[in-house]
C-alpha cells in the first residue's frame, strides 16, 4: 500500500482570493501547498482592466506570508465595454493569463458580466489571434431553465455555437459539474479544456439537500446527481490532459452562508490536497494525481510545471483541519468532506 507520494507542486487553476481582510486571511491557505493559482476577478468592483489586474496582483502579493513564492496569475473580467487593446496588452505584458466570462447574473458578483455575446466578439476575436484563453462560467441565466440543467443548456446553446463561430478561441470550461461537460470536452478538439473542483469530486446534490439544508455545500454550478460526480471522477483520473484542477475555493464569511439567502461558494483551500489524495486513492489512481493537479493545467496554459515537489503521506490517524479559518472579515467555514482524511501534505 502506498503511504508516501511525492508530486510536483500543484497549481490551482481557479481560485477566489477576494480583497482586504478576507484576502489577508485566505491567501496563506492557498500559498501553503500551491505554486500558482489563477485568481478570479469577481471583486466589487470587478478586475476589468490591465491596470486593475496590476493593482490587485500587488495586493495579493502583499497578503502572502514572508518568503512565499506563490504566484497569482491574473484574469480580467469580461464586460460589454472591455477594450480589446487593453486585454491584448495585459496578455502580452504577462499581467493577465486569461479573460473570464461570467454570463450576467450567473453567480456571485456577476452583475457586470456579459448579456449579449455579440457585444464582446471583437475582444474574443483578438484573444483568438493572440492565443489568450477565455475562462468560462458555463451556466445559462435564463430563469426558465432549471438550475440543475443550466450547465448542459449552456453547452448546447452558448458554448458550442461560440466555438463554431470562433474555433480558434481557446476556452477553459471552468468547474464542470456534469457528464455533459465531460463528454463535450472529450469529444472536442484541443482548443478546449476543463477544470474540475475538489468538492465536485466528493459530493453530489444530496449533500446540500438530504436530511437538512446544508449551506456549506452550496456553490455554483450547484453539485448534480451522483452519475455526474462519477463522470467527473473518471475524467479527473483519466490522464486526459484536458482535465485539470481548479478548486474554485470561494470563501464567504460563515454567517453569509448560514443565512436565509446564503452565498454560493465552498472554501476548500486548506484541505484540497488531502481530499484529492483521498479521491484518487479511492479510485486506485494515485499515480494520476500529479497529472491532474500539477501538470495538465500548466501545459494547457503554456507554462512550465513547478520545479519543487510536495510530499503527501498517509497517516494512521485522521488528519485534523480546523472547522474554520479566522479572518479579519469573520470566520470562513472549511469544506467538510464527510469522510475522514488520512493523507497529509508534509510542510
Ligand atoms: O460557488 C461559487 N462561488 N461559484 C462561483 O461561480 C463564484 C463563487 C464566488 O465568487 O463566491
Ligand atoms: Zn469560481
Amino acid at each position: 500500500m502506498t503511504t508516501e507520494l511525492a508530486i510536483i507542486r500543484p497549481d490551482d487553476w481557479h481560485l477566489h482570493l477576494r480583497d482586504g481582510e478576507m484576502l489577508k486571511g485566505v491567501a496563506p491557505e492557498s500559498a501553503r501547498h500551491f505554486g500558482r493559482a489563477i485568481v478570479m476577478p469577481n471583486l466589487v468592483p470587478p478586475v476589468v482592466t490591465k491596470a486593475d489586474a496590476v493593482a490587485y496582483r500587488e495586493r495579493i502579493l502583499a497578503a502572502l506570508p514572508a518568503g512565499s513564492r506563490f504566484q497569482p496569475m491574473m484574469t480580467l473580467y469580461l464586460t460589454e465595454e472591455t477594450d480589446a487593446a487593453d486585454v491584448a496588452a495585459a496578455f502580452e505584458e504577462k499581467v493577465a493569463l486569461a479573460v473570464k466570462l461570467y454570463p450576467a447574473g450567473a453567480t456571485t458578483n456577476s452583475q457586470s458580466g456579459v448579456r449579449d455575446l455579440d457585444k464582446v466578439m471583437g475582444v474574443l476575436e483578438r484573444m483568438a489571434e493572440i492565443g489568450m484563453t477565455l475562462c468560462v462560467h458555463g451556466e445559462v441565466t435564463d430563469p426558465e431553465v432549471d438550475i440543475f440543467d443550466r450547465e448542459a443548456v449552456f453547452i448546447e446553446e452558448v458554448l458550442d455555437p461560440l466555438r463554431q463561430r470562433l474555433p480558434e478561441l481557446r476556452v477553459t470550461m471552468e468547474h464542470i459539474t456534469t457528464k455533459n461537460g465531460v463528454d463535450y470536452v472529450t469529444g472536442a478538439d484541443d482548443n478546449i479544456a476543463a477544470s474540475i473542483t475538489t468538492h465536485h469530486l466528493m459530493i453530489n446534490r444530496n449533500a446540500i439537500l438530504a436530511g437538512g439544508i446544508r449551506p456549506h455545500y452550496y456553490c455554483l454550478p450547484v453539485a448534480k446527481r451522483e452519475r455526474h460526480r462519477l463522470a467527473l471522477r473518471q475524467a479527473a483520473i483519466s490522464g486526459d490532459p484536458r482535465f485539470f484542477l481548479g478548486t474554485d475555493s470561494a470563501p464567504h464569511p460563515t454567517d453569509a452562508k448560514e443565512s436565509a439567502c446564503g452565498c454560493a461558494g465552498i472554501f476548500t483551500a486548506p484541505n484540497t490536497m488531502s481530499c484529492l489524495a483521498h479521491v484518487f486513492e479511492e479510485e486506485g489512481a494515485l499515480g494520476q494525481l500529479e497529472g491532474f493537479a500539477s501538470r495538465h493545467g500548466a501545459d494547457w496554459y503554456g507554462l512550465p510545471v513547478n520545479e519543487e515537489t510536495i510530499t503527501l503521506t498517509k497517516r494512521d490517524e485522521p488528519v485534523a483541519y480546523p472547522p474554520a479559518v479566522e479572518t479579519g472579515a469573520g470566520p470562513v467555514t472549511v469544506f467538510d468532506p464527510m469522510v475522514e482524511l488520512y493523507w497529509a501534505v508534509e510542510d
